[in-house]
Formats: C-alpha cells, structure tokens, sequence
C-alpha cells in the first residue's frame, strides 16, 4: 500500500504525484520503475517509470498521462489516498558512465522517464545535450528540471507554439552531424523512437529506446511485454526496459500494442457516460 503525499496537475491530462514508497526510494536506480494497481479488485495494473525519488523522504515521483479508464482513475485520486499495490522497482537500470556526449531525446510523457536518466548521465561527468518535443506548448512538461540538467536544450513543438516547430529528429540530426555525440538515449511515443533510431543509426551512434509495452505481472511470467530485439524475444520488464534501438523491431511491437484497441475504446467510453 502507498499513500499520495502530493499530486500536480503538469499539463492537460498529465500528473505527477509523490508516493510513500520509503523501500523503493532506497532501492531504484535511474531508469527503473513500477508497476501500480489503485484498487486491486477493478482496475489494471499499469507500469510507470520512477521519475525521482527521495531516499530521506521515502518517496517516489511517478508522471502519469490521463489516457484511459485505470489513468483516469488513478487522476481522480488525491492527497492522502492509498494506492493499494505499488510493486517495484523492476526493470534493468539505466547503463551510466562517463560516454562523453550524450544527447537525451524525449518526446510528449516521454520527457518523464528521460529526466532521471539524463540527471544520472549529468552526475556521471557527460555533456547532455537534451532534445524535448510535443505536439504543442501546452503538452510540454518537466522544462525547467530539464534545462537545470543540460549543458544544451532544445525544445521542439509539432504546432510551432514554442521552441523550434520541427520533429525532434531534425535537431537530432543536425547534433548527430555537428557534435557526433558518443551515445543517445530516446523516449517517447514508439514511432518516435523508430525514427530517432533510424536517423542515428546512419552515424553509428550507440542508441537507447526505453520501451513502454503492456505489462502484467512485471516479473518475465506472463510474456505480454514480449518485443523483438536483434531477432531474440525479449521481455521489457526484466531484461528492459531500454534496448539498443537500433535493434529493436519498433513495427511488431506497435502492432502488438493495438491488439486491446477496441476494449480500451469501450472502456474509455463507458467512462466518458
Ligand atoms: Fe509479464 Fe513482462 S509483464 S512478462
């Protein structure tokens, strides 16, 4: 069980809520996260990314994106409400080490999971160079943090409403030709990271996509998070969640991630009555 100590509205239909979670405070490392279920007897188990956390405090940060009926449950809730199952953290951390260059490209919620990692790249002595994109100004969160963190940022928005109006991919090209960074970190939406990946790829930088599959158990037994990766299955939950992008089979996998579509619509209208 895990109260809310705190809950911020980020940006239309994004929150970022702290959770008591003092052993997983302790425990995570960037790059790692959590699999939630707010009430076990009828809503979903959802995996997030730990976006802080405070080993003092006992907490962790999650950010979440109001995208169905378990999210819109989870923004529903409040200060002070306990979450019942909150398990974690799962995943590989994040490989850090002093690479040089590294460019951390983050896209829409994506931002969420890079922030940790690229405050982790920083720690480690690297040059950040920090690419966040969204469709529009008001979908961008997690600036200021961001900025604090890079020795170089840029914002891109799809509408032109702030930063450059480009797809992140464009500056990322331009850094990959004038900087030829050491590695890039991508996340994002999945057609996102599949370009990211291909516009690196021609340079023969080293590419990491952490990859938001479906989940269930979030322990390698159930194999709903399975992707492909250099032609292996693989499974998100514990041999990911970040892969080398480059090997990534990012079509399978978004074909996979349409196949609950029509009950995720029905759900999402039943809770829009
Ligand atoms: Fe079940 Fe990964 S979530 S195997």
């Amino acid at each position: 069980m895990s109260r809310i100590l705190s809950k911020i509205h980020l940006s239309k239909d994004v929150f970022q809520m702290k959770l008591q979670a003092p052993n997983i405070a302790r425990e995570r490392k960037a790059g790692q996260f959590v699999i939630l279920q707010a009430d076990s007897d009828y809503t979903e188990r959802i995996p997030l990314t730990i976006a802080d956390a405070d080993a003092e405090e006992g907490s962790i940060t999650i950010i979440f994106q109001v995208v169905g009926k378990t999210t819109l449950n989870l923004a529903l809730m409040n200060e002070g409400d306990v979450i019942e199952n909150v398990l974690g953290p799962l995943g590989q951390p994040t490989h850090i080490e002093n690479f040089g260059t590294v460019v951390c490209v983050g896209g829409g919620i994506g931002v969420a999971p890079l922030h940790p990692i690229a405050q982790a790249m920083k720690d480690a002595g690297n040059r950040v160079i920090t690419i966040v994109g969204a469709r529009t100004k008001e979908l961008l969160i997690l600036e200021d943090e961001m900025r604090a963190i890079a020795d170089e940022f840029i914002v891109c928005t799809d509408d032109g409403s702030y930063g450059r109006k480009d797809l992140v991919t464009k500056p990322l090209q331009e850094i990959c030709e004038s900087e030829k960074p050491d590695v890039a970190v991508v996340i994002g939406p999945p057609v996102m990271m599949k370009f990211c990946a291909e516009t690196t790829r021609p340079y023969g930088i080293k590419t990491y996509a952490s990859l938001n599959t479906i989940m269930v158990d979030g322990t390698g037994m159930c194999g709903g998070c399975r992707v492909t990766v250099g032609n292996e299955t693989k499974f998100v939950c514990v041999d990911g969640p970040e892969f080398d992008a480059h090997l990534v089979d990012f079509d399978t996998m978004m074909l996979r991630l349409t196949s609950f579509k029509t009950i995720e619509q029905k759900s999402n209208h039943e809770c829009h009555l």
